[in-house]
């Protein structure tokens, strides 16, 4: 009996994307030696219940919107579902039926796959958040079978979860802080391959203002010009007209006597201010301000009299064992190069 009917043709059918394929599957049922009078039927088995649902008798199926059956050869039933859908996966039977009960059968599994791809609306797009504000960045993604989701962050830091990898849906921050921010990625992964998204959280911070140790205190003779550096960094990044230059409780206003300048980077600000021709009223503290929608931070610069003229070229000037060293302007573009390397 064995002998009598064999199954041929593919075992498991992947139904990829639907879009990227017409989405038809075939299964071939080769009956030899087929008694004379007896009929070849295709039956499905319902994935639940377990019952078997007869598909097709002989070239004539139940619903033909979904079943055909074509005969590509004289003792070949071939079965064509069609617009294969996850409903689809379950057993198919074809079955010969020999007189009394006896019947011959064979069966086969079609598994239905399908490539993860991301789905927006319940994805979270790029997302702006204030310190302490609670976070949670969701990544979805049809498929079959569910795909698992994994995130990291873009540039292969730690996750706010710990760790370098997380996996879950979702990725919660109970009080989110500047460190969070960043570019998040999501992976969503099953057997039929993966789908990947970016996710950017930015993180608003007031200004935290800083000076160099070398430019906390600068020197300059009577008569010269003197450059005055703080830098700001915060979120937003504040504008021209939230940084500030003071001496003694007034507003510096670009003059003849004061230049305000600002270099603009993604999450900072270098904030400068020319003294020229000085006298002895400049001598002094001076405070650099800067504030954004978050609030504000300040700092302070002192411009002392040197006896010389000291040379803005030679900007930074350090003692270190008894010997004095002064660095070139190239040397400074190269530290300046790598200060910005390291705050980017
Ligand atoms: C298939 O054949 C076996 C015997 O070989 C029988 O037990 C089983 O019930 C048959 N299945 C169907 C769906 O007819
Ligand atoms: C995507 O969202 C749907 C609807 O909420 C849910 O059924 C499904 O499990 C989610 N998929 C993943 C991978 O989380």
């Amino acid at each position: 009996m064995d002998e009598l009917m064999k199954l041929l043709g593919t075992i498991v059918l992947a139904a990829f994307l639907r879009t990227a394929w017409n989405g038809d599957a075939y299964m071939a049922c080769v009956v030899d030696n087929r008694p004379v009078d007896s009929q070849v039927q295709w039956l499905v088995q319902n994935y639940n219940t377990g019952t078997n649902i007869p598909i097709s008798t002989d070239t004539d199926t139940q619903n033909a919107f979904k079943y055909q059956i074509d005969k590509p050869a004289a003792n070949n039933w071939r079965l064509k579902i069609q617009n294969i859908q996850e409903s689809d996966m379950a057993l198919y039977i074809c079955r010969v039926q020999l007189g009394g009960q006896q019947n011959a059968n064979d069966s086969r599994m079609i598994y239905v796959v399908q490539k993860p791809q991301i789905v927006d609306i319940f994805t979270s797009s790029d997302t702006t958040k204030q310190e302490g504000d609670r976070v949670e960045l969701r990544c979805n993604a049809s498929g079959i079978p569910t795909p698992m989701i994994t995130w990291h962050m873009a540039g292969g830091g730690i996750l706010p979860t710990g760790g370098r990898e997380w996996t879950s849906p979702t990725i919660i921050i109970p009080r989110v802080t500047r460190e969070h921010r960043g570019d998040y990625k999501c992976i969503a992964k099953n057997e039929a391959g993966e789908d990947v998204r970016r996710i950017y959280l930015s993180v608003k911070f007031a200004p935290s203002v800083t000076v160099h140790q070398y430019r906390k205190q600068v020197f300059q003779a009577p008569g010269y010009s003197r450059t005055l550096t703080c830098e700001a960094k915060g979120h937003p990044v504040p504008s021209e007209a939230e940084i500030l230059w003071f001496k003694g409780g007034s507003s510096l206003v670009d003059s003849n006597k004061f230049i305000k300048e600002s270099y603009f980077g993604s999450n900072y600000v270098m904030m400068k201010l020319t003294v020229r021709d000085i006298t002895e009223a400049d001598y002094g503290d001076y405070k650099c301000y800067a504030e954004n929608s978050q609030g504000n931070g300040e700092n302070t610069v002192t411009l002392s009299r040197s006896d010389k003229f000291v040379d803005d070229r030679e900007l930074f000037r350090e003692s270190s064992g008894g010997s004095i060293i002064v660095f070139s302007i190239t040397t400074l573009v190269m530290l300046l190069g790598t200060a910005l390397l390291h705050l980017c």
